[in-house]
């Protein structure tokens, strides 16, 4: 197993990982704006959820729901009517929860602190870090399972992504190569990459790394 990668060729990766994503990224809706609160809907959303349901769901919800407000004053039956075969409604209940307490507490602002969003009911690290990078642009890295196969094949680790020392070994390097204020564009296309060609069966000759 190697431990790092090499100094020399992360500008060259990134810019192959950045240019390939420019060009082949699906258009998906948060994918315009990337506010906060879009993020955290689809990052929400697309937990246990295929990418084509969770979109369909997704563009339903924010015709109803366009911003946090209209989450929080909403009943909790409309939110689980809408959230209707998604399952896991734990998720629906929690996100009305958190978004009431976005608009007592913050103003309506989703926060942009890591402890802030994780003292919000149901918001866990993943999320937290997915606000944070993608929308807020922080230097802050989103670790999906997609994310996880891309750097156990860069990296060429050989034992399972979930076990303790391959996970610190992955977020360790992952935030090394994040380029400082492009947060959005890097995590947004590692997942990309994951779901499109370094899938479990990897298309490797259309790989841009
Ligand atoms: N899977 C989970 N979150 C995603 C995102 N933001 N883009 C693409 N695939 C995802």
């Amino acid at each position: 197993m190697l431990t790092a990668f090499p100094e020399k060729d992360i500008a060259s990766l990134i810019s192959a990982l950045t240019e390939w994503f420019a060009i082949n990224q699906r258009q998906l809706p948060w994918r315009k704006q990337y506010s906060p609160y879009e993020v955290w809907i689809s990052e929400v959303m697309l937990q246990q959820t295929q990418m084509e349901r969770g979109t369909a769901y997704y563009s339903r919800w924010m015709t109803r729901f366009p911003a946090v407000e209209d989450v929080a004053s909403a009943s909790e039956a409309e939110i689980l009517n809408y959230w209707e075969g998604l399952g896991y409604y734990r998720r629906a209940r929690m996100l009305h929860e958190a978004a009431k307490t976005i608009v007592r507490l913050h103003h309506g602002r989703i926060p942009c602190t890591r402890e802030q969003l994780l003292s919000l009911p149901g918001l866990g690290e993943y999320t937290a870090a997915a606000i944070l990078g993608i929308a807020y642009e922080q230097d802050v890295v989103t670790v999906d399972a997609n994310v996880e196969r891309v750097f156990s094949r860069i990296l060429d680790i050989d034992i399972p992504v979930k076990k303790k020392p391959a996970a610190q070994l992955i977020r360790r390097e992952a935030q090394k190569l994040l380029p400082h204020g492009q947060a959005r564009i890097y995590n947004q296309a590692l997942m990309e990459l994951g779901a499109l060609i370094c899938k479990k069966r990897p298309v490797c000759s259309n790989c841009p790394i």
